[in-house]
């Protein structure tokens, strides 16, 4: 590409106005061995345009979860809300049917780390937490975010939990700039987890998002400060910690082969943030 073609991504601008400067910095950073995105991990403006779409209809259902979500209530009340508000808004929601997961949304409750099943027998009962985590498809793009709620008055020990998970997510956002690395967001996280005594689940994470539901780069919150991949702008992906209370292994439901569960039966929270990389820091795109 020539400094006056027009550049790669669509902008419409001069490849020496537009792109130019980041390849080559990332030429030089890859020659110097560090791990660099290649460009079909940098979203371009017109595809940011459509992501951002289905982006705030996942902030919306997740709102709608939010208004509705209440002691007494099933987790497969929860799907029904996801999936008449995503569907009546033009979108799909990207769990049902991914990878044969039956529902349109993962509902994990108290000791469950991850990816619970919604279900009619499954009640919520006041002092439970819970992690609601939406993803959506709309017009083709993927969007995916999670929060935490406390059903009623919940334990101080709960509270803290999810309080501690909310401060682990943002100070790994702040960490989410150009030229950082992915092993900043995990650091400043895993370290505010520990600080607490509490751990961060390995081997499951966050990962890139847009075109796809899960694309490259794998997201571990556990890595070294400076390690793992540079940030770029137009990088997009998710911050999605599990903090467990006690240790932070697990082990998978053998009956549903989905939902995860602390090994030690301690509690788990988990907040995801889908997240872009733009020019001096990083935009939220749903929470
Ligand atoms: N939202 C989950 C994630 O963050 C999706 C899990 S896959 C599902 O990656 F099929 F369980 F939805
Ligand atoms: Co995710």
């Amino acid at each position: 590409m020539e400094r006056n073609d027009l550049c790669w991504c669509g902008s419409g601008k001069k490849y020496k106005k537009c792109h130019m400067q980041i390849d080559d910095k990332l030429l030089l950073l890859a020659a110097k061995g560090e791990i660099v995105p290649d460009r079909s991990m940098l979203k371009t403006p017109a595809q940011i345009e459509e992501i951002k779409k289905s982006a705030e209809l996942n902030t919306a259902v997740l709102d709608y979860v939010a208004a509705n979500i209440k002691a007494g209530m099933s987790t497969a009340q929860i799907d029904n809300l996801v999936y008449t508000y995503t569907t009546e808004h033009g979108g799909i929601p990207a769990p049902l049917g991914y990878e044969g997961f039956p529902k349109s949304v993962c509902t994990s409750i108290n000791n469950e780390v991850c990816h619970g099943i919604p279900d009619e027998n499954i009640i919520l009962q006041e002092g439970d937490i819970i992690n609601v985590d939406v993803s959506t498809i709309l017009n083709g793009y993927f969007s995916d975010a999670s929060r935490m709620f406390c059903i009623g008055q919940v334990s101080e020990r709960a509270k803290k939990l999810v309080q501690v998970t909310k401060e682990c997510v943002e100070l790994g956002l702040k960490e989410a700039k150009p030229w950082n690395h992915l092993g900043d967001i995990a650091y400043a996280i895993n370290s505010h987890a520990q600080a607490n005594g509490y751990s961060v689940v390995e081997d499951i994470g966050g990962h890139g998002i847009g075109l796809e539901f899960h694309e490259d780069p794998f997201v571990s919150y556990v890595t070294p400060k400076g390690s793992e991949m540079v940030l770029v702008p137009g990088m997009m992906f998710t911050i999605e910690p599990m903090i467990n209370e006690g240790s932070p292994d697990f082990f998978v439901d053998e009956d549903n082969g989905w939902t995860v569960y602390t090994e030690d039966n301690g509690l788990s929270a988990q907040i995801e943030y889908m997240v872009l990389i733009t020019e001096n820091g990083a935009e939220v795109l749903t929470k």
